[in-house]
């Protein structure tokens, strides 16, 4: 069965048995305490907590996911830092009964899957959470021998919520066994037993808790189901291959990049090099495509991470960098009929990861020198020389950690960290005057300027694309100062479009209004938040706009700590005065405001 068939059987099952199917929302979620989407409940978490649902009480996705916390697995034969995930939900509507029905024919009716290899798991009760007996009978009733059903706790079935808060609750997961011989540890060996013997193949989550940031469970006012079952797990056992990489989402890159090998030796290591750049590259390829840029920062510095991996097991495999766009390319094929996203942003996602590889091939070539050189003369890193190493190079913890395996160079990850928490402690400090507002006493001019880095932030998103993220802004009485992500240089047409769409809107003379609202209230109304800052619960929003029009035609809408002028007309003619680059893939302008022309 092809990736594209095992898709489409999924969704009509479940569209057959009432479900609405939603397309798979972007790894940016809105929930702004979590990083990616790393499951297809995240789109719907209000849901679950009473909201009500405009897809109706039954929906069905395939959800493109990103997780990182298991990295370092990648390249065993089921651990991905992208993945998709198959999943149906219900919204108060049916619950463990009908769930557990519906996946049990799914797998043995509609896909086929051996009875004799399903294995299944329920939770045991844990803290003031009392076991899933009625989960148990279920499966009993559905003739599953008692002995084929295992019980565990909240760390193997339980699940959610997802970033701080959320809907959560007891699960059941079904287990698929993918070899014969018997488990290497002993009796037991699922879920996650080492041997491999098992995978997990479809997690059924009944969320009857909310679970607050303080760690407290209350029951929900209504029961609801969110399964998430692995897509490319699925997929390698209907292809019966023994591994993800093996099947067709994979094979293809593969394959380019074992036609380039230059290593006569075919060993694990290699096998599993190539596997991280298969994983690796994807990831990135669907983040770029999805909006973000590598930085040093949270989203940016996880897309960041995997980039410099990627292009450090190249050099490692001796591979030449020209191979990324062909690999990129082929990624945007395979994905062409479900995230046609990847295909239509090639050109850019080449151009990022171009750029990212000028920025640390040479330093990734004279780490690689100065390590060996340290290997010859001591056998560990320092925390402190790692993290030097880090600000020098950009050599994030684990590619120096696996660098460091190969010269049998142990570093010291948990001094790192602490070496990194010092500077930041540091670098904070200087910082913080910087977010948000304009400081304490600002003057008319400055106000101004102010106003104005809101009309440009705006106006750069609709030149450029809503790619742009505000990095960082510094305001004088005399001039503004933005930076914003962006890939490459901007043309003189481009400045000369936002600047003209600035001044347009000064001449509307629109008008600047200031609104408290949730945080929450705020990110969903559609205000832009300045990305590297942490808001409080409740903020202020600016939005500059016609509000005589109903509705009212709002060109600008911000979270922000003021101050600003009542009316653009108040800003005279704004003027770009330079462009320039900050580091990869961010820009900066400097902008001044003259009242006569
Ligand atoms: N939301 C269920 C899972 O990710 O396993």
């Amino acid at each position: 069965m092809k990736s594209q068939e095992l898709r489409e059987k999924f969704l009509k099952y479940f569209e057959s048995k009432g479900h609405k199917v939603v397309p798979s929302s972007s790894l940016i979620p809105s929930d702004p305490s979590v990083l990616f989407t790393t499951a297809g409940m995240q789109q719907f978490k209000e849901y679950f907590v009473g909201k009500p649902s405009p897809y109706g009480k039954r929906v069905a996705s395939v959800q493109k996911c990103v997780r990182t916390t298991d990295i370092e697995e990648v390249g065993d034969e089921t651990h991905l830092t992208f993945f998709e995930m198959l999943g149906n939900f219900s919204f108060g509507d049916y619950f463990k009964k009908e769930a557990i029905s519906f996946a049990f024919e799914f797998l043995t009716q509609e896909l086929n899957l051996p009875l004799e290899r399903l294995y299944f798991t329920v939770f045991k009760g844990e803290g003031n959470i009392p076991p899933d007996e009625e989960s148990e009978k279920i499966w009993q009733a559905l003739g599953i021998p008692k002995e084929k059903i295992f019980k565990f706790g909240m760390e193997d079935n339980f699940w959610g919520p997802t970033g701080k808060e959320g809907p959560c609750g007891p699960t059941t997961e079904i287990h698929y066994q993918v070899k014969d011989q018997p488990c290497s540890k002993g009796n037991l060996c699922i879920p996650n037993c080492e041997c491999g013997r098992f995978v997990e193949i479809w997690n059924l989550v009944f969320n009857e808790y909310f679970k607050d940031q303080k760690g407290n469970f209350t029951l929900l006012s209504q029961q609801g189901v969110d399964t998430g079952a692995g897509f490319e797990r699925m997929l390698f056992i209907l292809q019966k291959e023994e591994n993800v990489f093996d099947t067709d989402v994979f094979k293809p890159l593969l394959e380019i990049l074992q036609s380039k090998l230059k290593v006569s030796k075919y060993s694990n290591e290699v096998l599993r090099s190539l596997r991280i750049i298969a994983d690796h590259l994807k990831s990135s390829a669907f983040i770029i495509a999805d909006g973000v840029l590598p930085s040093n920062l949270e989203r940016g510095y996880v897309l960041r991470r995997l980039i410099r991996r990627v292009l450090l097991h190249f050099k490692l495999l001796d591979l030449d960098f020209d191979l990324i766009p062909a690999l990129v390319e082929r990624i945007g094929k395979i994905y062409a009929s479900s995230y046609p996203e990847v295909k239509e942003c090639q050109e850019k996602i080449i151009q990022v990861i171009s750029s990212e590889k000028e920025k640390f091939s040479q330093a990734l070539k004279r780490a690689l020198t100065l390590l060996e050189k340290i290997s010859k003369k001591q056998d560990f890193i320092s925390g402190k020389e790692a993290f030097d190493l880090y600000q020098t190079y950009g050599l994030p913890p684990e590619i120096l950690k696996e660098i460091g395996e190969r010269f049998n160079l142990k570093v010291d990850l948990k001094g790192f960290e602490e070496a990194k928490k010092e500077h930041q402690l540091i670098s904070k400090k200087g910082a913080e005057q910087k977010f948000g507002g304009i400081g304490k006493d600002p003057t008319y001019e400055a106000t101004k300027l102010h106003t104005a880095t809101h009309l440009l932030h705006q106006a750069l998103r609709e030149v450029l694309g809503t790619h742009i993220r505000q990095m960082g802004s510094d305001i004088t009485p005399e001039r503004l100062r933005f930076d914003f992500t962006h890939p490459k240089k901007l043309t003189s047409q481009e400045l000369k479009k936002v600047e003209d769409l600035v001044n347009q809107k000064i001449k509307e003379d629109l008008k600047v209004i200031k609104e408290e609202m949730s945080l929450k209230e705020a990110l969903e109304s559609g205000a832009l938040a300045f990305f590297k800052e942490k808001y409080p619960e409740r903020v202020t929003v600016y939005s500059i706009g016609d509000f005589s029009k109903n509705p009212p035609e709002i060109f600008s809408k911000e979270i922000c700590g003021g101050p600003h002028v009542k009316r653009t007309s108040e800003l005279g003619y704004f003027k770009i005065v330079k462009e320039e680059s900050v580091s990869a893939g961010v820009r900066r302008i400097r902008a001044i405001l003259i009242s006569e022309v």
